[in-house]
């Protein structure tokens, strides 16, 4: 990870849709809250595609290894198969090896349907059904669900790391092991070896789940879960339907985390039928920034603060009034002012 001392870089990509108006928003609060922030603009996602006939030009992919840190937007997809195109998100992930997408979930007052839920899935980001081996003859259709035993040790090890920075009393292993002994089977050995080899023991509660299981519990049960590592699908599926808890996708923010690189980028999608149109909830990009603060530059007191001054806008009702992009920057950025109380700091 980036040392804490060098001055923070950030490479800026809107992307597409509301990417391009949440992502300006949650650079002013990260440049209100981090004054010696240098910013840097690059480009990536469909426009970009049927621009320059690339979703990630080479630029972009330079700039990013530059600054260390990047700020991603949204990206829109065709939803049908386009020579040549594949998601941006994907192949940033891809090519920088962000090996770890980061996804916590908090019980926030105003946004959340109830208190008392703070969980933090930590899903494996680079291969599973998502390393794009797929083909198709005639009416059959394959999908290669490609699990290593190196990248279920790195996520291990990126869930351990994170659980002892959190102080987390639990962390629960999400696999389908009974269908796919080998693959899953791989997966879940490799994150057990890693955990039983913890200096100095994992000193937290170690559990297993079927991701079935584990739907029915975040559904259900969402505070039964403290740190969830699982592979790359499941996690995907199991962070949105526990974002609900934290406010809805407006609000859940994510990290994509390699070595020595990183790259925020708030779970929602580039919501083309409210773009434009000023109702875009800037929250989750800017708790992503947030993440970068804390993991990225290893300066947890911005983090806390950008963190405190959404707690306030929100529980305040910014996001319930029209136009919200507005509304949620003038709150976050007046709550940044007055600073946080004593009491909030964690
Ligand atoms: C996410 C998104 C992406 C994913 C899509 C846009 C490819 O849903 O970041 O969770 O499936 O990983
Ligand atoms: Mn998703």
């Amino acid at each position: 990870m980036t040392a804490g001392d060098s001055a923070p870089r950030l490479c800026v990509i809107p992307g597409d849709g509301i990417g391009r108006e949440v992502v300006p928003v949650a650079v002013e609060v990260l440049r209100a809250a981090l004054p010696g922030l240098a910013c840097e603009e690059a480009e990536a996602g469909w426009e970009c595609f049927r621009a320059r006939g690339k979703a990630v030009p080479a630029q972009t992919l330079d700039a990013v290894r530059r600054c260390g840190a990047a700020l991603f937007g949204a990206t829109a997809s065709p939803g049908y198969k386009v020579p040549g195109y594949r998601s941006a998100v994907l192949e940033l992930r891809q090519r920088l090896g962000l090996y770890a997408n980061i996804r916590p979930v908090a019980s926030r007052p105003g946004v959340s349907p109830r208190g008392g839920v703070d969980l933090v899935v930590v899903r494996e980001n680079t291969e599973d059904l998502y390393a794009g081996r797929e083909s198709r003859e005639g009416n059959t259709a394959v999908a290669q669900r490609v699990i290593t035993a190196a990248a279920s040790r790195r996520i291990a090890q990126a869930a351990m790391r994170l659980a002892v920075q959190r102080g987390a009393r639990k962390i629960t292993i999400v696999h389908k092991a009974n269908v796919l002994p080998l693959t899953d089977g791989l997966f879940r050995d490799s994150v057990r070896d890693v955990i039983a080899a913890w200096p100095g023991g994992p000193g937290i509660e170690v559990e297993e789940c079927y991701v079935d299981v584990a739907a029915l519990r975040v559904v259900a049960a969402p505070e039964s879960f403290d740190v969830v590592v699982t592979t790359n699908l499941f996690g995907d599926i199991l962070s949105d339907a526990a974002a609900h808890w934290g406010g809805g996708l407006g609000v859940a923010p994510s990290l994509n985390l390699g070595e020595p690189v990183a790259i925020a980028e708030p779970v929602h999608g580039s919501a083309p039928d409210i773009a434009g149109t000023g109702a875009a909830n800037p929250t989750a990009a800017i708790l992503s920034v947030a993440l970068l603060a804390e993991h990225v530059w290893q300066r947890p007191y911005v983090a806390r603060r950008i963190e405190h001054a959404i707690t306030a806008a929100l529980a305040g009702g910014a996001h319930q009034r029209p136009p919200v992009l507005a509304s949620v920057r003038a709150a976050v950025l007046s709550h940044l002012e007055s600073g946080i109380p004593e009491h909030a700091n964690r």
